[in-house]
């Protein structure tokens, strides 16, 4: 038996979710944001689901991504590098896969022009995050069309759209009208990222670019969007040991039994993505009695982690699940004091992913 950690990509919940979204943007066009390998759900996965169900146009976090992201699609896919262009390499791959990258500096048009690039590029401004964006957007047009680049269309990225009632909300947004109306043409918008469609869907303009709902995380628990969990990690137990009371387990001997007790050992550690801040204090399920949690005891390992099965039925082969739709990542999230995009990405090569859902339509390579 190969190493029995799997992330099940459900593909019928990513479609639901790819619907809500859209139907939540109204007349807006939605931006897939797939990149850092789809959130971890695996890029050659989720990125053909999506285009099938209609999305074409994607967002990736520079060229290198993008060309893998090119090889996938094929020409028809809209793909733009949120990060911009690095060096004259990266130009050259925007130039070769027709990436459209989204530029803050005027030495990023040149470095375009050097490599010959002439398609489109979209703009980032800052109003608020003060992380990437251009000072003055006008002036970087200016120089987009003096290098007889396109415009694709203005962005900006809101801070705290997760939080409804945070004056940045509004304060970024006014910031972002003003930027677009003081253009000297008209542009295409794009503010809104997940948070931004749950909270402020008035604001979606003309592109949005969700990333995390689109994989099933309700990005405001206060505005649900009804979304379905897409991801659940899942390993196999290799054996079930009793220990008796006294016993401890796993490095650093943090758990002591106080009483005798039956341990599982899971073929899932932090070398997978299981946060070792699950030590002592996570759990999993047994699928095959999922209402029952099973506390994760003593120290996550690099393969491993251990459950406590005492009461429950459990032996080697069943399958747990660690997040999905029975554990929901975002409190899984919380209790490893992180986020589930974290927790997403994290998830280690090693992890097979496996589409489940109805099948995709053969496709060609481009
Ligand atoms: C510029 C930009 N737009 C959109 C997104 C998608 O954000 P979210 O996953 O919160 O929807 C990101 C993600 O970090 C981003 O950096």
């Amino acid at each position: 038996m190969s190493r029995p950690a799997i992330a099940r990509i459900n593909l019928d919940a990513l479609r639901h979710n790819l619907r809500a979204l859209a139907r939540r943007a109204d007349r807006a066009r939605l931006m897939a944001v797939v990149k850092a390998n789809a959130y971890g759900h695996g890029l050659d996965i989720v990125a053909p689901a999506l285009m099938e169900a209609g999305c074409r146009a994607f967002a990736v976090t520079d060229a290198a991504e993008g060309a893998a992201l090119r090889r996938i699609l094929g020409w028809e896919a809209d793909i733009v590098a949120l990060s911009g262009v690095f060096d004259a390499e990266d130009a050259r791959w925007c130039a070769e896969a027709r990436i459209t990258p989204t530029l803050t500096e005027t030495c990023q048009v040149t470095m375009l022009s050097a490599a010959g690039f002439r398609g489109n590029v979209w703009l980032k401004v800052d109003t608020g995050m003060r992380r990437l964006g251009s000072p003055d957007a006008a002036a970087l047009l200016n120089a987009c069309r003096q290098a007889g680049l396109g415009i694709a269309g203005l962005m900006s990225h809101l801070a705290c759209a997760d939080a409804p009632d945070h004056p940045l909300n509004q304060s970024q947004l006014e910031a972002f009208r003003a930027q677009l109306n003081a253009l000297p043409e008209r542009v295409p918008g794009s503010l809104l990222n997940s948070a931004g469609l749950a909270t402020m869907p008035e604001a979606a303009m003309d592109v949005v670019r969700p990333g995390i709902a689109l994989y099933g995380v309700e990005p405001v628990s206060e505005r649900p969007l009804g979304l379905q969990p897409v991801m659940q990690l899942t390993s196999r137990i290799m054996q079930v040991r009793r220990i008796q009371r006294g016993e401890s387990v796993s490095y650093g001997a943090t758990f002591t039994a106080r009483r005798n007790m039956r341990i599982a050992v899971v073929a899932l550690g932090y070398a997978d993505g299981l946060p070792r801040l699950l030590s002592n204090r996570g759990a999993a399920v047994r699928l095959a009695a999922p209402e029952s949690r099973l506390p994760i005891v003593g120290r996550v390992c690099m393969d491993y982690c251990l459950l406590d099965v005492t009461e429950a039925d459990a032996s080697a082969g069943d399958e747990v699940e660690f997040w999905g739709p029975n554990l929901p990542a975002a409190s899984v999230a919380a209790q490893a004091r992180t986020i589930a995009y974290e927790l997403f990405t994290g998830v280690g090569a090693r992890v097979k992913r496996e589409a489940h859902g109805a099948p995709l339509r053969e496709r060609g390579a481009p």
